[in-house]
């Protein structure tokens, strides 16, 4: 990326972090599976210094707050000033003490070497501007035989929360060609990527495990549709792009294809998302 497509990713950020800020509960609900899966796989206890990275509106930070508890501690990290604010301000309303903040990139770290136990990053990795410099970066600072653990999306066709909505889109508004190393959510679905970053990265005894869970919450689809398209920057920009009479008919078909997935007043996904994670090595 050059540093104009840089600031335009960081912009989008900035106009997302209202609505990650807004949707911030069902957000943690949704994807807590996710955390579970990284406390588990970091073996994230009890007066651990964590480091989360790309932690936008707090999470995992918010949570793992409370596991590591008074002995331990966390900092939060997102290079959006916007993100950074609304985590602030929800560690406040929960009077968390144990969390600190700093604005920051993945690819520039201000902490010295070894100050962590260990880091973690959720769904942050795919929008790394240089993944294997990020990945040496949060190496550097986490402590000999430290773990760096992250979690990504697997497939497309395998997460029908994103491709329902993503596929109908496609029909309807055409797509600039996609560049499969560009920053993108989907940028590490590829079975052995990441953990192939964390080796060309210095990480030793890399794992990638397979996740599969379900995402749900007590949502009509017409919460789905509307958290969708609030909160992504792709279906904001093509949704800018559309004639006022095509919306109704992209809302239908999208609702079409998702029918299954509400059922008793309950969203409920299947999806699935790859933890990829390794250790600092002595040398
Ligand atoms: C999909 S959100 C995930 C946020 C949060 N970790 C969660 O799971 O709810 C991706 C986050 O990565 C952040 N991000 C983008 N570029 C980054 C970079 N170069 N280094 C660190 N974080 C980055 C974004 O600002 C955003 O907050």
């Amino acid at each position: 990326m050059n540093p104009g497509e840089q600031k335009k990713a960081l912009d989008a950020w900035e106009t997302s972090a209202r609505y990650w800020d807004k949707y911030r509960a069902l957000i943690a609900q949704m994807f807590a599976p996710l955390t579970s899966g990284l406390v588990e796989e970091a073996r994230i206890g009890i007066g651990q210094n964590v480091l989360d990275i790309g932690g936008g509106s707090g999470e995992p930070s918010l949570t793992i707050s409370c596991i590591v508890g008074p002995t331990g501690s966390v900092m939060y990290t997102d290079p959006v000033a916007g993100m950074v604010e609304t985590a602030q301000a929800e560690a406040g309303r929960r009077g968390l003490t144990n969390i600190q903040f700093r604005q920051c990139s993945a690819d520039d770290l201000p902490f010295p070497d070894k100050t962590f136990d260990l880091a973690i990053g959720r769904l942050s990795a795919m929008f790394f501007v240089d993944p294997v410099r990020a990945i040496r970066e949060t190496l550097r600072v986490v402590r000999n035989d430290g773990c760096v653990s992250f979690a990504v999306w697997g497939p497309k066709e395998a997460n029908p929360f994103f491709s329902t909505v993503n596929d109908v889109f496609d029909r309807f508004v055409e797509s600039s060609t996609e560049d499969p190393d560009a920053p993108d959510a989907f940028r590490f679905a590829a079975p052995g990527k990441l953990a192939g970053i964390l080796e060309n990265a210095g990480a030793k005894n890399v794992i990638e495990r397979q996740l599969n869970f379900q995402i749900e919450a007590a949502i009509s689809f017409d919460q789905f549709w509307q958290l969708r398209t609030e909160m992504s920057e792709t279906l904001r920009e093509k949704m800018a792009g559309l004639a006022p009479a095509q919306l109704p008919t992209i809302k239908q078909a999208v609702a079409d294809a998702a029918r299954r997935y509400f059922v008793s007043g309950k969203m409920s996904f299947p999806a699935e998302a790859l933890i990829v994670s390794g250790k600092k090595s002595a040398v």
